[in-house]
């Protein structure tokens, strides 16, 4: 693992130098060339802070639409889907969508291949409930805002927004990518019309342990 996550701080530092902060997921999907082993965050199954969430506040879809923001190979969709939402899922890489679709073809899931900062404009307040897993926190520290911005703009007026991050304190500085969210940079939900809900703070099994955010909220 510590292979391929040094793989990863290169190709990012590569695409980052020829300022291009997001060409290297397409890079690093297709070195993997089918293999998810070589993806650090992808272990064909939905994330398990998200999936405890779930299951304690008893999430169900009910028929609602979801969009999953950067859903790489798709196992969080496929679990809301799993839960009775009508999913739509995108991510800025080719291979990775080809990849999800083949995963999920046995459901109806809409994968789609999109840029979070250029997404279709019907997207645009049209979904009762998001789901972002680690999506900001790879992409560079300077962008942070217009993420943020970007997927805010696809929640629904009273939809809701969970979002699952790497988490660190307000005056912490990041070192190095992952770039963990503190609760200031969370903030920016709150300015773009959002009320938590919910914040959950919880440890992985990494060593040490790294907090794990799960914040949701809702869009008024
Ligand atoms: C760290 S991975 C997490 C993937 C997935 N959410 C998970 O938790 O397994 C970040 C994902 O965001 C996607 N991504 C990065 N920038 C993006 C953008 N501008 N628009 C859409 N997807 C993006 C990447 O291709 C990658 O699949």
């Amino acid at each position: 693992m510590d292979e391929i996550r040094e793989r990863v701080k290169q190709l990012a530092a590569e695409f980052g130098g020829k300022d291009d902060p997001t060409g290297w997921f397409e890079a690093l999907y297709r070195e993997a060339a089918g293999d998810h082993g070589r993806i650090p965050w992808a272990d064909l199954e939905p994330n398990r802070f998200f999936v405890e969430y779930a299951e304690k506040i008893g999430l169900k879809g009910d028929d609602r639409t979801a969009l999953v923001v950067g859903c790489g190979l798709g196992d969080d969709a496929r679990y809301l889907y799993e839960r009775g939402f009508r999913v739509t899922a995108f991510d800025i890489s080719p291979t990775a969508i080809e990849w999800a679709r083949r995963l999920h073809r046995d459901t109806d899931i809409r994968f789609f291949t999109a840029d979070l900062f250029d997404p279709p404009k019907e997207w645009f307040g049209a979904f009762e409930f998001v789901l972002e897993i680690y999506t900001i926190q790879p992409l560079p520290l300077g962008l942070r805002p217009r993420v943020i911005d970007a997927i805010a703009n696809f929640a629904a007026l009273d939809g809701r927004l969970v979002v699952v991050a790497r988490g660190r304190p307000d005056d912490d500085e990041p070192t190095e990518l992952p770039w963990p969210l503190s609760r200031r940079d969370l903030a920016r939900f709150a300015e773009n019309g959002f009320r938590e809900l919910a914040f959950e703070e919880m440890l992985d099994d990494e060593d040490p342990p790294v907090p794990r955010f799960v914040v949701e909220y809702r869009k008024y």
